[in-house]
């Protein structure tokens, strides 16, 4: 939610740089834009509303610069809502929210705000602190003690040497170039350049300029040590290659990333499964699409190892918290590994004394380090809003850890091979999928329901979170409204809105779902069946083959392939949904 990302070199084209690593950052809010450079002639800041892709622009020399690109939490969608703030000598970009604004907005009388963002507010502070004689370094230590919330900034002060960082709960990731530092919210900003990174952690100071990175503690002002990383991404996977759009990239991917989480480690899911086994009482906390995989979850563990598991969206998890203490297996699945609501819980779950185990696709994330055991998703980056590829790698991950959580004493690999083989037919399934004859059959389904505002989605047993999942894709990057339910509840209410010709999409093909798609088709709906076989009652069937416990997966990739065409025959960009942001930093 928001990305930052500031060059420091011995070279004079950071303004340029800033606007092509801000370019790989865009999926993280893309609402407005802004870079400031340091030129020879003082700090020029370009700022609008729009999509940074779409910004072509030569910057104007300087070996440092600052830029962001915004989801909008505070105040609307301006080009003075947008960042860089400049106020007196400070230029400042801002990720995450400031919470306690608003009171401290109330005392600055005498200044005259440019914009309604908390940002601002921040930037003020700062040039106060400066004014009044504080050093630079003392400056952001005294300002950020005063806001509460997650956050993370950067800082030029004119006529001042290099880039300042400060980090409390958003991300930020310094990268070291050749004679040139790099400070980003995510790692592909800068990944052209140099693998070479040092996480900046909760409460930690950082100092750039050219190819210099002294770190510091935020709250003691001492100077730390940081360790350096070389990542393994690669540039070319974060690209879209021949492919129009990352969310059909990604989707194709799945050929290989299903096929890959066969051979995640034994020894991380052996010590994940001991953390569960030695619990007495397990939470799996996520947000949006992660919350389905860990739905779907719960039936993998109630039916593979009789483990009750209980599922709670993060945001809602603070009124189960009294049941966490320090016998509890706190489980967090999540793509980003940032999500602030998913953090939130497991830091305090932490000072419960439960243990944290953690599924993340970005390895190195906020929530991974946090994480007691950590098993990483190894998606690859995945770059479109609405996520794929990472959601069928948890839910491949989760089922090999249900098997292996159903083994006794001396059985772990067998009943983990189990499940290896359950996915390696899965694997094998889908590749037959994702090839583009499938997807132009599944193209003409889209274009038989595309005129349609209301498609409805039911399924059973673990299907049914693949229905409610089903209809998040749908909505995220159609904006169609789709609605999932538990096939045998919509005679409780829902079936009232079905009309003659309202599609619904039955997730499989056996007798009770067959019944309750029955009850549909009498009320007009066009039943739009996804199985491993055609029946009767389908006005279209997708193919879903039959993968036992993968067919939840199996399921996904139609579902996928479909929302992606109903976006793309809507003449919607599905990389980039309306008011969306893939890594959601705020509460
Ligand atoms: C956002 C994204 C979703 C994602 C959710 C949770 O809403 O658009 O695709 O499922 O956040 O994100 P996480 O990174 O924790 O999986």
């Amino acid at each position: 939610m928001c990305g930052i990302f500031s060059v420091t070199g011995s070279h004079k084209k950071a303004g340029n740089k800033v606007l092509s690593g801000l370019k790989k950052l865009e999926y993280r809010g893309y609402d407005s834009w802004g870079i400031a450079v340091q030129t020879a002639k003082g700090v020029v800041v370009q700022k609008d509303t729009g999509k940074i892709s779409e910004v072509h622009l030569d910057l104007p020399e300087g070996s440092k610069a600052i830029g962001h690109t915004r989801w909008a939490t505070h105040g609307g969608v301006t080009k003075a809502n947008s960042h860089p703030h400049r106020v007196g000598k400070v230029t400042l970009v801002h990720n995450g929210i400031f919470e306690n604004y608003a009171e401290e907005k109330a005392r600055l009388v005498d200044h005259n705000f440019q914009s309604d963002t908390d940002t601002e507010v921040i930037a003020v502070l700062l040039s106060q602190a400066i004014e009044e004689g504080l050093d630079i370094k003392s400056a952001i230590r005294f300002v950020t003690q005063k806001i509460q919330g997650r956050f993370s900034i950067l800082v030029m002060i004119d006529d001042q040497p290099g880039i300042w960082a400060a980090r409390k709960g958003s991300p930020l990731i310094v990268g070291r170039g050749e004679n040139e530092t790099f400070i980003a919210s995510d790692i592909p900003a800068f990944l052209e350049q140099t693998n070479k990174v040092n996480y900046l952690d909760d409460d930690e100071l950082v100092f750039v300029d050219q190819g210099t990175a002294n770190f510091f503690d935020l709250n003691t002002g001492k100077a730390i040590t940081k360790r350096e990383i070389t990542v393994s991404w690669k540039v070319e996977e974060s690209k879209k290659g021949n492919y129009a759009h990352f969310m059909i990239k990604e989707i194709f991917d799945q050929k290989e990333t299903i096929a890959k989480a066969i051979n995640h480690d034994n020894q991380a899911i052996a010590d994940f499964v001991k953390a569960l086994k030695s619990s007495n009482g397990v939470y799996m906390v996520a947000c949006g699409t992660a919350n389905k995989a860990c739905m779907v979850a719960e039936y993998f563990f109630a039916q593979i190892s009789g483990r009750k598991v209980n599922v709670v969206s993060a945001s809602e998890m603070p009124y189960f918290e009294q049941f966490v203490n320090d016998r509890t297996a706190l489980v967090a699945v999540s793509q980003s590994g940032e999500t602030a609501d998913v953090l939130e819980i497991l830091e305090r779950g932490k000072k419960s004394g439960a243990k944290i185990l953690a599924m993340t696709n970005v390895e190195s994330s906020s929530i991974a380090r946090l994480a007691d055991v950590h098993l990483p998703i190894q998606a690859g980056p995945e770059k479109a809003v609405a996520s794929t590829k990472a959601t069928t790698a948890q839910i491949a991950l989760l089922l090999l850890c249900a098997y292996a959580d159903s083994s006794t004493v001396n059985d772990f690999e067998k009943c983990l091979n189990r499940g290896r083989n359950i996915l390696r037919s899965t694997a094998g399934n889908i590749n037959d999928l994702l090839n583009p004859r499938y997807e132009s059959y599944v193209k003409a389904v889209a274009e038989k329901i595309v005129q349609h505002d209301n498609l409805f989605i039911i399924g059973r047993g673990a299907l049914y979170p693949i229905a409610l999942e089903a209809a998040i894709k749908i909505q995220e990057v159609s904006y169609i409204h789709a609605q999932g339910f538990p096939a045998g509840e919509i005679k409780h209410g829902p079936i009232a809105l079905i009309e003659a010709g309202t599609p619904c999409l039955v997730l499989g093909n056996d007798t009770e779902i067959i019944a309750n798609a029955t009850e549909l088709k009498s009320r007009g709906a066009m039943i739009i069946g996804i199985a491993d076989k055609d029946h009767e009652l389908f006005d279209e069937w997708l193919k879903a083959p039959n993968c036992e416990e993968g067919q939840a997966i199996a399921t996904l990739i139609p579902v996928q392939i479909l929302s992606y065409h109903l976006a793309i025959l809507r003449g919607l960009n599905p990389d980039m949904p309306r008011n969306l942001a893939k890594s959601v930093t705020v509460k």
